[in-house]
């Protein structure tokens, strides 16, 4: 495909990027190619080499910038090296690495209780890990060991991690290895109203997928669970969640048969929905752990787990340990992001500035017939292109040709779902309203672009 890239300017920005002297991107391609695993993969037909970040921008190395609408894979909370966020971890850096918990140091006792101050009441207890999947392997594992069930209920649909046990909990097909994983780990019918084979209001369609956990405790499990695991708003999934009754209802079935409640919160958690600060707060329930990663450190490693001290108390019956779980450095990242939120007003950037986004995606839908549905809260927002509004039928061709387009016109977004056909925008909170409208006047003309080709 052949795009003209029209008169449309990225807002301006007084960052200038460094020059880039590292090695010409074909030799990083040859270098990927001999020497790193070939799982590793890259977008774009011409694999683009990112060599500097400011605030929600990315460099090229020829000093290219592009909007970033995907954050690292939403990972990039405050902004990319946002200037207090770089001090902080740069003095933690320069001071103490690492020494392990086997020693006090304020961070990981100052990171758990900012934590607290952030959840409901009860959930205030913390353990670091270093990664999304870890931090749910060890939901898990405290639920089993708490409940003395084994078995566990996750939704179709859902991306929990790589480990060989989230393995477990993912359920594509295109995330699962042929290689066992967890058994005992049963997927539930996912509530999302847009491609639910249930049938009703998005209410009735919450309720219907609510009561499949009940009978999928009764027909495949014991008739006793350990734990219900679920994202809030599902994100690798493509940004789908059932109606505001779904996971009252599920929860409420969970409890029932003896199981606790996760909220994965690795892409949903800090404000990045808007209105609330956790996603599971969108639906009016309280999880007994809740899971995060990711946005916690803005680009710096760590996951935690947080649950009540109760629950917590059953991983003391064996020794855990984590080496860099709890290492200052990713605690300061920590305590670094929490505080940027709160001082940038990020979570009501997140407010604003995602429904002026859903907003302008939705009239965007009006003029194109290839975006089926519009969905998502906050700056977690999700387009589902098809190629008939009737059938549904994934527009996954277009997608990808959508995306290179939007990269010729400097905006990068992901892609997700099952058939790899809902474009995620998940840019760092700190986008501007200036940002959002060159988002989607590019998003127009790419879209017009896709659809002539
Ligand atoms: C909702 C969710 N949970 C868990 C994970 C796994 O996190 P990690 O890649 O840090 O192991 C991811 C990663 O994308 C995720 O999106």
């Amino acid at each position: 495909m052949t795009t003209i890239a029209p008169q449309l300017e990225l807002p301006p920005v007084d960052h200038v990027p460094r020059p880039y002297d590292g090695p010409p991107r074909e030799e990083l391609i040859a270098m990927r190619k001999q020497f790193t695993n070939p799982a590793v993969y890259t977008i774009y037909k011409e694999p683009l080499l990112i060599v500097e970040g400011h605030m929600q921008y990315l460099y090229d190395e020829t000093g290219k910038r592009y909007l970033d609408l995907l954050a690292g894979i939403v990972t990039v909370s405050v902004g990319h090296c946002h200037p207090r966020f770089v001090k902080r971890v740069t003095q933690q850096v320069s001071t103490l690495q690492h020494a392990t918990t086997i020693y006090l140091h304020p961070n990981f006792p100052m990171l758990a209780k900012k934590l607290a101050s952030k959840m409901p009441p009860g959930l205030d207890v913390t353990y670091f890990t270093n990664s999304g999947s870890e931090a749910n392997d060890l939901a898990i594992q405290m639920a089993r060991l708490y409940t003395g069930h084994h078995d566990v209920i996750a939704l179709r649909n859902a991306y929990h991690g790589g480990s060989p046990s989230a393995m477990g909990l993912t359920s594509h097909s295109t995330w699962k290895f042929p290689v066992g994983g967890d058994g005992h780990v049963h997927h539930a019918m996912n509530p999302d109203p847009y491609r639910s084979p249930f049938k009703g209001t998005p209410e009735e369609i919450a309720s219907m997928s609510a009561a499949d956990i009940r009978d999928l405790i009764r027909f495949s499990t014991p008739g006793k669970v350990a734990a219900f695991l679920a994202e809030p708003l599902q994100g690798v999934g493509g940004v789908t969640y059932g109606a505001p009754n779904y996971l009252k209802e599920a929860y409420a079935i969970v409890r029932e048969f003896g199981g606790l409640c996760i909220s994965d919160e690795v892409q949903t958690g800090f404000g990045r929905t808007g209105d609330h600060y956790w996603g599971f707060q969108n639906w009016d329930v309280v999880p007994d752990f809740v899971t995060m990663a990711k946005g916690l450190g803005n680009g710096v490693p760590i996951g935690a787990v947080t649950t009540r001290m109760e629950i917590a108390k059953s991983l003391t019956q064996r020794i855990h340990f984590n080496t860099f779980g709890n290492n200052p450095v990713s605690m300061a990242a920590g305590l670094a992001v929490l505080d940027i939120i709160d001082e940038d007003g990020l979570q009501e950037n997140c407010r604003v500035l995602g429904a002026r986004f859903k907003g302008g995606l939705r009239k965007l839908q009006k003029s194109h017939q290839l975006i089926g549905d519009v969905r998502g809260m906050g700056l977690m927002l999700g387009v589902e292109l098809v190629r008939d509004r009737a059938t549904k039928s994934p527009a996954k061709q277009e997608t990808v040709d959508l995306m290179e387009a939007l990269r010729e016109m400097s905006v990068l977004v992901g892609k997700g779902g099952l058939d790899g056909n809902v474009l995620r925008i998940k840019p760092p909170m700190c986008i501007t309203a200036a940002d959002v409208d060159y988002a989607l006047d590019v998003l127009d003309v790419g879209l017009g672009q896709v659809t002539r080709k």
